[in-house]
């Protein structure tokens, strides 16, 4: 059998890893500043990682969810914590796509309306619902036709939304930081608009924080840059550290009930092993400063450079736009640098999401060869 070919790939094929470094099947080594589409949080292979999942797997990998498991309420204490988020609620699944599936649901339970305010260049994930929420018409298929009323309005405009926004919206999903869309986010006072409507006319606001959460931007949630608490945070990527696993935290006012949702690998023993040893990783290093730090190096240097256009994001979720189409760029890197970067819905955007554990001289490093592979 051969593979279902949807992936255009480079030709290079990762055999081990370390921290943001990657070595190759031919012994070559590259320097890691995409994290596998801003997955890798704690660095590859973190030692402590490795042992927990090591030691986990020889005890008990998998049982389903009808049994207790102390290690999601773990989890669960321990996310709450670090967020900030102690007295929202966690119901664990499998994919980012999956948890913005169950966040329109769970909102749809709850307030028993149908309608859904999304953003322009918003990215979602690829399954039904997450689909229909994404600005993308190309990742439709004829299936994937509207079943529930859907509307985009551009980031940051109170205006687009009043005009939309009416008393059918069960809910509003906004990302932390655009990623795939290209690294425009909602300011705080858009954040603090959208959560006083919902909370007035009996919608909910959902932060996808897939890829922007977990420590990316400088806080452990991108919209913590604000000052708001959202209805409903839903993450994944840097969660496992490459290890499948994703949470929705559900504000307590949102009452659970047997069958409600449901996932058959969710919150499994070896997820939750992972996503607890990426918490305590973050905690000990001190990973969110480092990424608030180095972000802000970063992002010094590059406004250096006079090819680029412009830097966005915060921390180390950052976009560097130029005023020509990357793929060039980005292909001279790998091959020339050996470094690892990535792209986004705007082809003049570069996007680097480096794990949170990169260190001073490997982003000096980027820094060097981007300038080199620029002249
Ligand atoms: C903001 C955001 N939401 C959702 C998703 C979908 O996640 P997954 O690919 O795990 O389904 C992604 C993936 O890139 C994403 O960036």
């Amino acid at each position: 059998m051969e593979l279902f070919d949807v992936y255009p790939r480079f030709n290079v094929t990762p055999e081990k890893a370390q921290g943001a470094t990657i070595y190759d099947t031919n012994g070559e080594m590259y320097l890691d500043m995409y994290g596998g589409h801003g997955v890798i949080s704690v660095g590859h292979q973190h030692p402590d990682y490795v042992v927990a999942l090591e030691q986990q797997l020889k005890k008990i990998s998998f049982y389903s969810n009808s049994v207790l498991m102390p290690l999601q309420e773990e989890l669960a204490s321990k996310l709450g914590k670090v967020s900030g988020y102690e007295n929202h609620l966690l119901f664990l699944c499998n994919s980012g796509a999956e948890a913005n599936e169950n966040a329109l649901k769970v909102a749809s339970f709850f307030n028993r309306k149908k309608k859904v305010i999304a953003f322009k260049n918003s990215f979602h994930g690829r399954t039904g619902a997450a689909l229909n929420i994404t600005d993308n018409p190309s990742l439709s298929s004829a299936l994937n036709q509207q079943n529930f009323p859907v509307e985009f309005v551009s980031l940051n405009n109170e205006q687009a939304f009043l005009a939309v926004a009416d008393h059918t919206v069960s809910s509003v999903i906004v990302e932390g930081i655009q990623g795939v869309g290209g690294l425009d986010y909602p300011n705080d006072e858009f954040l603090v608009f959208l959560k006083k409507w919902c909370d007035k006319n009996d919608a909910l606001l959902i932060l996808d924080e897939i890829q922007s959460g977990f420590g990316r931007t400088g806080k452990f949630f991108a919209h913590q840059h604000s000052s708001i608490e959202a209805d409903i945070v839903t993450v994944a990527k840097g969660m496992g550290n490459g290890f499948p696993v994703a949470g929705l935290l559900i504000h307590p006012k949102i009452k659970a009930s047997y069958g409600m949702l449901g996932t058959t690998f969710g919150g499994n023993y070896l997820a939750c092993t992972a996503a607890i040893a990426v918490i305590d990783i973050i905690e000990k290093e001190k990973l969110i400063t480092n990424a608030t730090q180095l972000g802000n190096h970063l992002s010094k240097e590059l406004s250096l450079i006079s090819s680029i256009k412009k830097v966005k994001g915060k921390g180390l979720m950052m976009g560097v736009e130029f005023d020509f189409p990357i793929k060039e760029l980005r292909n001279k890197l790998l091959s020339n640098s050996k470094i690892f970067t990535g792209s986004s819905s705007n082809p003049n955007l570069l996007r680097i999401l480096p794990p949170l554990s990169v260190n001073e001289q490997e982003v000096n490093y980027f820094i060097e060869q981007l300038k080199l592979n620029l002249s």
